[in-house]
């Protein structure tokens, strides 16, 4: 059992911020570099307490085992203009060594019945606390702004049927779903043009 819920939330608290902040730092990095990033933005959140307890129900997990076995308690989502941008992010997290990747999941070459797509890694990071160092699970979402879109809205409507889609919206997310992907693989063909413009864009600012 789980006595206090703000004690143990407070270490994925930690690692949402602290990841939050270094994931802002790669794209300042890239701006300074070359006027552009493949990080478009990040955001962060840690689950709220009912959510973990109705996954925690739903799927039959001990109470004493959500640690291990709710990997998305902390979550962090980054943000890419084009889809080639989520192979430049994903190759670099995978060099870093401030955490270990445990497991990756490709929704985008694999896209999910709903629709869905997103590049997901499962991490460990370690958060220092005053009784030592706590490897926290953290569920990074990398994808395109489109699909974002796509999956904000999916979301909403989930909520809105309790998860029970009517068939004929299903199927409209679906040619949706598509359309966010063709919309992306347009983009992608033009993609060095919006970069020149962005990135002479960016130097006027700086003048
Ligand atoms: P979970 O019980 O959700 O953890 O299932 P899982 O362990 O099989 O993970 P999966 O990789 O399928 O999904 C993890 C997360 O991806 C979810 O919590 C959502 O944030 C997101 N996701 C997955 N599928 C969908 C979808 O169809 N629509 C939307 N909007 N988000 C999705
Ligand atoms: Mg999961």
């Amino acid at each position: 059992m789980i006595e206090n819920w703000d004690v143990f939330l407070a270490p994925y608290v930690q690692a949402v911020d602290e990841l939050k902040i270094k994931f802002k730092g790669i794209r300042s990095q890239f701006e300074q570099h070359s006027q552009t990033s493949p990080i478009e933005f990040v955001t962060g959140r840690v689950k709220p307490i009912p959510s973990i307890m109705s996954k925690a129900l739903d799927k039959n997990i001990e109470l004493d085992s959500i640690e291990e076995e709710i990997s998305d308690i902390a979550g962090v989502r980054m943000m890419c203009q084009f889809v080639e941008d989520i192979t430049t992010v994903v190759d670099l997290l995978k060099k870093r060594k401030d955490f270990e990747i445990v497991e990756e999941r490709n929704y985008i070459s694999q896209k999910k019945e709903s629709g869905y797509r997103s590049y997901h890694l499962v991490v460990r990071y370690p958060v220092e606390t005053l009784e030592g160092m706590k490897n926290i699970l953290v569920e990074i979402q990398i994808r395109t702004l489109s699909m974002n879109f796509w999956a904000t809205i999916e979301h909403s409507l989930n909520y809105k049927y309790s998860g029970q889609i009517p068939i004929n919206i299903q199927k409209r997310l679906q040619r949706a779903a598509e359309a966010a992907f063709q919309l992306d693989e347009e983009m992608s063909l033009i993609k060095d043009e919006i970069q020149e413009a962005q990135a002479a864009f960016s130097r006027k600012n700086e003048l």
